[in-house]
């Protein structure tokens, strides 16, 4: 359920109207909704109600410690990537227990800080990163917890770019390698085997690949617990895919999801862990962006919007699809315009969408670009010296910045010329 509506002609974000986000803010911003966050946090809930599940929330999907804060009061954790993913988590209220600390590349540095705080977990992904976390936790006399994260060489659609649970993929441990893996871990004396994790892929459509993993995941418990091995936990990783067109299939409800894993996992003792990102924020924020310029070409017309690529990359980099609109309604059967709907960088890749139909739109006109809240922010950077632009968070009629734009000064006071050039 979204709470990005209309009303009198004009789109709300829950009661705040966004033209009025749009001239005390200013734009570009990402406006996110607290009352969708929470419904879909909430969805998820309940669909894996039947477990005994720990639902961590994946910062990486959006990191903003307003949004991390606010599903760490419904009784999120989270799986963190980084340092500073862990320190947002922290910092957010989201308690240690509840983290889980996922990632091919964790440098000891990180390590060590995730030890310290204490965390539930390491999603750990080589050989060479066990030796490096056992070195660790050995240096501060603790233990650390650990799931191998396993590729079960499943295929789960959706973009090459964030597939990850192939063979041929960076990531984990492949599935044939798992009990040597944990042969050698149990040897360690700083480690502490508690689970197995899988994560897949992400903006995966139907279950098909999940049931795969899952099944191999469970083939795989039995076999490492035969083997002596203490193992309590499964992280099943994130994945599940969200509606960006209303057109398009709809990936399956997270209640037949929830289902599906209850049912293959009763009667294990298992405590569940869940990593979902997209599915809690991406259809919780929406990207609101104003008209430079309408641009009519002799083969396309062009609405140039202050927004661009560097504010949200989805649509250059993973060729995503995102449902875009204009602020304001216009009346049934009013003549439209085919548009590619581009910003100001300088590469033809700075289109978001090609060959849209809308209403005629003008110069000053506001456009919303939907499903915005996952991976829209966090992937965010300043090319052609474009600031990062704001985060505002709607709760009722009340909104509040919860990241500011960074001025061009800021950005410059952290570069320096040499005084030898
Ligand atoms: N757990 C792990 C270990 C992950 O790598 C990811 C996402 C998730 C959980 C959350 O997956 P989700 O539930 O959000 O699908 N930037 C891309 C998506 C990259 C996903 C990376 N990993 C995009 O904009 O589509």
């Amino acid at each position: 359920m979204r709470h990005f509506h209309f009303q009198d002609g004009q789109m709300m974000a829950e009661n705040v109207s966004l033209h009025t986000i749009a001239d005390e803010v200013g734009t570009p911003v990402y406006v996110y909704s607290a009352a969708t966050l929470k419904r879909h946090y909430q969805v998820f809930e309940q669909a894996i109600s039947d477990m005994d599940a720990l639902i961590a929330f994946s910062v990486k999907a959006n990191s903003n410690i307003a949004v991390l804060a606010l599903l760490a009061k419904l009784g999120a954790g989270a799986d963190v990537v980084s340092g500073g993913e862990l320190t947002r988590a922290l910092m957010a209220g989201m308690p240690a227990q509840k983290i889980v600390f996922s990632g091919v590349g964790k440098t000891m540095d990180e390590m060590r800080a995730a030890l310290e705080a204490d965390i539930l977990q390491f999603n750990v992904e080589s050989m060479p990163e066990l030796y490096a976390l056992d070195a660790t936790a050995r240096a501060l006399n603790t233990t650390a917890r650990i799931a191998f994260r396993i590729n079960p060489d499943v295929s789960a659609g959706g973009h090459a770019k964030i597939t990850t649970g192939k063979a041929e993929n960076k990531f984990g441990i492949n599935i044939d390698q798992a009990e040597s893996a944990y042969a050698e871990a149990a040897s360690l004396g700083n480690i502490e085997i508690v689970g197995i994790d899988m994560h897949i892929g992400s903006q995966i459509d139907t279950l098909a690949p999940f049931k795969a993993a899952l099944t191999k995941g469970i083939e795989l418990i039995k076999t490492l617990r035969a083997s002596g091995h203490n193992i309590r936990s499964y992280d099943f990783g994130g994945g599940l895919g969200i509606p960006y067109n209303e057109d398009e299939n709809t990936p399956p409800l997270p209640a037949l999801y929830g289902q599906m894993i209850a049912e293959a996992t009763i009667g294990l003792d298992l405590k569940m862990i869940f990593e979902p990102g997209r599915l809690i924020a991406g259809n919780a924020g929406i990207l609101l962006s104003k008209t430079v310029y309408v641009k009519k070409g002799s083969v396309r017309n062009f609405i140039i919007l202050d927004a661009a690529m560097n504010d949200l990359i989805r649509p250059a980099l993973y060729d995503a699809h995102h449902h875009i609109e204009p602020v304001t309604l216009t009346e049934n059967g009013a003549p439209t315009q085919t548009y590619d709907i581009v910003g100001p960088v300088c590469e033809t890749g700075d289109t978001f969408a090609k060959h849209r139909d809308l209403p005629e739109i003008s110069a000053g006109d506001l456009i919303v670009i939907h499903s915005a809240g996952a991976y829209g922010a966090v992937q965010a950077g300043q090319y052609n010296t474009r600031p990062l632009i704001p985060e505002v968070l709607v709760s009722g009629d009340k909104y509040e910045i919860i990241r500011e734009r960074p001025s061009v000064e800021d950005i410059l006071k952290t570069e320096h010329i040499p005084d030898w050039v």
